[in-house]
């Protein structure tokens, strides 16, 4: 389903998309595999380019046969020679280093040209698919050669994440590039928002007069929110000794969903009625007092293990990693949202990596009900409880009570999981098609404001700072597990527990 809100979107879709990073790792996987199934769904104008900018040196035929076999290996759909032939007469590979100012200019020279062939009217989308120390020179070479803001043509920057290592490092950036761009020009990518279930958050409360009459404290006992990975750091362990879990994960996936849970319905689907109800949500967050870290959060590092049956390195051995790393690869932690609907009801989140499963999920759990009819001893009461299936599997799970038909007297939880059977939920396109298709549309919903981004730096940057000044005692949990044991203590000690299901 999509959200209908084209009074404020672009009428016309035409542009060129400037990729920076055309030969990186996120192009080949996500972006060309996406840009293919846009044209599959007919979403791609049909005045349409893309410059691809790298720094190797490889002719149009070697990059356009680096793209096909990405395209083969990660697309969700088979490579169809009619759509591939389109695609490739869209691509133009542009030998450039982006670090070196002078050539932005002829680099301007060549869209220009380009845009009376294709004839995209002079919009633009920079795509700054680079590592993050870069973001700045790019901008900076799109100003200095008048590339960014064009009258009568719209030009749109995409930046994906780490926007910032920090509270100050972010707003340092957010300066820059204001400097340049106006906000309503800026596309910060974060992907989870383009997963379909997490678009579904939304229709499902917003949707449903059985959800949203119990969506709050005086229904719902608590909220959990995990994302877990079984995939360790792998050959990025010098990116991830920098970032850890909370830059990795919780300063934006984790908050971001936080937010779709947690708020209060929008006005209306616009986008900004939209990011101004989350960013509500984000100011509601109880203040992380170290008084209040002391007990509400867990960080955890793997040692060696076993997934899937394989053992497999502890983080501390992984490539560019220090042996005596401090860097924590799980965050656990309980949270308060501190407004009326969510005063006293938890939200407990985990996210780590090389844990036992790949999944993420929320799950809604609800309050019971007294145990005076059934349930008499209170062990036996299953709580109703609503998960939301983000990623492997997609859909809706909801738990209630029914009478076990095999016995006189029995109750037995009963399991409606919509993932199963519902069709539609299959074949989802990838979280990057709907957000190419949004960043040509002109809707920025799914991209973070700069007001978020800001209070999700200034909760995050109390967590890092209080686990900077702790000793850890790392590693503390076996690779292929839950994460550590005081994890799981955090939610026993309030009579709870994390629902695996
Ligand atoms: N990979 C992912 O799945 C993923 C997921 C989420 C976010 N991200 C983010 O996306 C960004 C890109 O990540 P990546 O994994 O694609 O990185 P990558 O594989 O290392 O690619 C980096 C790209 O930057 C180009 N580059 C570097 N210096 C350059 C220069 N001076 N002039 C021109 N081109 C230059 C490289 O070109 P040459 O190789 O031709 O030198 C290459 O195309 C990062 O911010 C990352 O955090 C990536």
């Amino acid at each position: 389903m999509r959200m209908d809100n084209n009074d404020q979107l672009s009428q016309d879709l035409s542009a060129i998309m400037v990729i920076f990073g055309g030969t990186g790792d996120l192009t080949h996987r996500k972006l060309m595999p996406a840009i293919y199934n846009l044209i599959r769904d007919q979403l791609i104008p049909e005045h349409f380019a893309i410059v691809a900018v790298g720094r190797r040196d490889k002719t149009e035929e070697e990059y356009l046969s680096d793209v096909r076999n990405a395209i083969t290996k990660y697309s969700r759909n088979k490579i169809d020679e009619a759509i591939w032939s389109r695609l490739q007469e869209m691509i133009h590979y542009y030998k450039f280093d982006f670090t070196d100012l002078s050539g932005y200019q002829e680099l301007k020279l060549y869209l220009d040209q380009l845009d009376t062939v294709v004839k995209s009217g002079g919009n633009r989308v920079y795509y700054l698919a680079v590592a993050p120390e870069y973001f700045e020179t790019i901008v900076q070479g799109l100003q200095a050669s008048d590339m960014a803001v064009k009258k009568d043509t719209w030009s749109r920057l995409v930046i994906e994440k780490p926007f910032g290592k920090d509270l100050k490092t972010a707003r340092a950036l957010n300066d820059k590039i204001n400097e340049v761009f106006p906000e309503k020009s800026i596309y910060r990518i974060d992907h989870y928002l383009g997963k379909e279930m997490i678009q579904n958050i939304m229709v499902l409360r917003f949707g449903n007069s059985i959800f949203e009459s119990l969506w709050n404290n005086r229904f719902i006992d608590n909220v959990q929110i995990s994302l877990s990975e079984k995939l360790g750091v792998g050959t990025r362990g010098g990116y991830f000794e920098q970032a850890g879990t909370m830059r990795d994960m919780l300063q934006n996936h984790i908050l971001q969903v936080l937010t779709l849970v947690a708020m209060e319905p929008p006005i209306n689907l616009k986008m900004d009625s939209i990011r101004t109800e989350k960013q509500k949500v984000l100011e509601a967050i109880e203040e992380f007092t170290p008084e209040f870290l002391k007990n509400n959060v867990v960080f955890g590092q793997y040692g060696k293990g076993m997934i899937d049956g394989a053992p497999v390195l502890g983080y501390r051995e992984e490539q560019n990693v220090p042996s005596s790393s401090e860097t924590e690869t799980f965050v656990a932690m309980k949270l308060h949202v501190n407004n009326f609907r969510w005063a006293g009801t938890p939200f407990y989140i985990r996210t780590g990596k090389r844990l036992a499963t790949s999944s993420a999920e929320i799950v809604i759990q609800f309050k019971s009900l007294p145990n005076i009819l059934y349930f008499k001893d209170q062990d036996l009461q299953e709580p109703n409880l609503l998960v939301l299936r983000i990623q492997p599997s997609v859909g809706v799970f909801f738990q209630f009570n029914t009478k076990d038909f095999s016995s006189h007297n029995g109750i037995v939880p009963t399991k409606m999981d919509t993932s199963y059977y519902n069709p539609m939920q299959g074949n989802t396109p990838e979280a990057y098609e709907r957000l190419i298709f949004d960043i040509l549309r002109g809707d920025a919903t799914l991209f973070s404001r700069w007001d978020e981004v800001e209070s999700a730096w200034t909760a995050t940057d109390r967590l890092i700072q209080y686990r900077e000044r702790r000793r850890n005692n790392f590693p503390n949990y076996d690779a292929g597990s839950m994460g550590p044991v005081k994890a799981f203590e955090l939610l026993a000690k309030d009579g709870r527990k994390w629902w695996n299901l």
